[in-house]
């Protein structure tokens, strides 16, 4: 079976780790690259987090270390909600893992450039590595098949802000500039990890199963889920995942998205479903979340 090339854009990141994971176990995927951006800590402890997990479960997949600041405004992190490293209560061990990037839009164009086939892109923090390639590399962007991001809120809702989802809010022009690229994008919102939350205590059961299963109780262990009940993990970036590799679980709708770069609702987005027109943005929706966190959770234990 022919593999998909796939890149993941992440912030490490509690949910990010966990979708990393079942990102490195698919036969589906060939993950080539993966790439750190600041986002829910910064890009020094994002880098380190993707070059341990990464190079631990991946071996052969490249680490490229990402751009630290939006493309506009101030940095801001969610280590209140991710801890201080960002992988809550889990310490990342000394390692000699060394990055093989250190300048991402390199990495992505020298990636693209050789793969053979079309790559997909998987983003699950902030967008601006993203953002940054299709402004340097637009030659390559027919190289690139479709973006599977967990960004945005349906409803102009947010998780950081009133208004905004935290990946939107840390750089709304860059996502501006994302959605309005022409590539094929699926966003998976905010709503998606919402209504897949896992019970914590789940988690805590598979504890002593091996030394992943004793990493993801440390790493919950730090993590305070201050948006939603903190009994639960809300899933967010698994299902960044899942939507290309079990694709069965969700609706595939065509959509069209804004996005607020104002400073009053910064970040704010809204997705539209549109029907009986085609689209290159589709947004995903759940058909049963029971039975899709039971699939996330199960395919983490695989
Ligand atoms: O809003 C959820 C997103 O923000 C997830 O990607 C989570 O990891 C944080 O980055
Ligand atoms: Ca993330």
């Amino acid at each position: 079976m022919k593999k998909i090339p796939v890149i993941i854009d992440t912030d490490p990141g509690v949910d990010d780790v966990f979708a990393l994971l079942i990102a490195f176990k698919n036969k589906k995927l060939d993950v080539k690259l993966v790439c750190s951006t600041a986002g829910n800590v910064n890009i020094e402890n994002t880098t380190n987090n993707t070059l341990y997990i990464t190079k631990k479960y991946s071996p052969n997949t490249l680490v490229a270390k990402g751009i630290g600041s939006p493309l506009q405004k101030e940095f801001v992190d969610a280590s209140d909600v991710h801890g201080e490293s960002g992988v809550g209560g889990f310490v990342i061990p000394k390692h000699n893992y060394k990055l093989d990037y250190d300048d991402v839009i390199l990495a992505m164009k020298e990636v693209i450039e050789k793969s053979t086939e079309k790559v997909t892109i998987i983003t699950l923090g902030p967008i601006t590595n993203l953002a940054s390639f299709i402004k340097a590399c637009p030659n390559l962007l027919n190289k690139i098949e479709c973006v599977y991001s967990m960004i945005a809120s349906v409803d102009g809702s947010g998780n950081v802000t009133p208004y905004a989802e935290f990946n939107s809010y840390c750089d709304p022009e860059a996502l501006d500039i994302v959605v309005k690229s022409g590539l094929n994008i699926v966003f998976v919102p905010k709503q998606v990890g919402e209504i897949t939350m896992i019970e914590q205590k789940r988690f805590f059961e598979m504890g002593n199963k091996n030394e992943t299963s004793k990493m993801i109780v440390e790493i919950l262990s730090g993590f305070h889920e201050k948006a939603v009940d903190s009994n639960y993990a809300a899933i967010y970036d698994q299902n960044a995942v899942f939507a290309l590799t079990n694709p069965k679980y969700y609706k595939f709708m065509n959509c069209d998205v804004t996005v607020d770069v104002s400073d009053e609702k910064r970040g704010q987005t809204f997705i539209n479903i549109i029907k009986n027109k085609k689209s290159n943005l589709r947004c995903v929706f759940v058909k049963n979340p029971q039975k899709l966190s039971n699939a996330i959770f199960k395919e983490l234990y695989r």
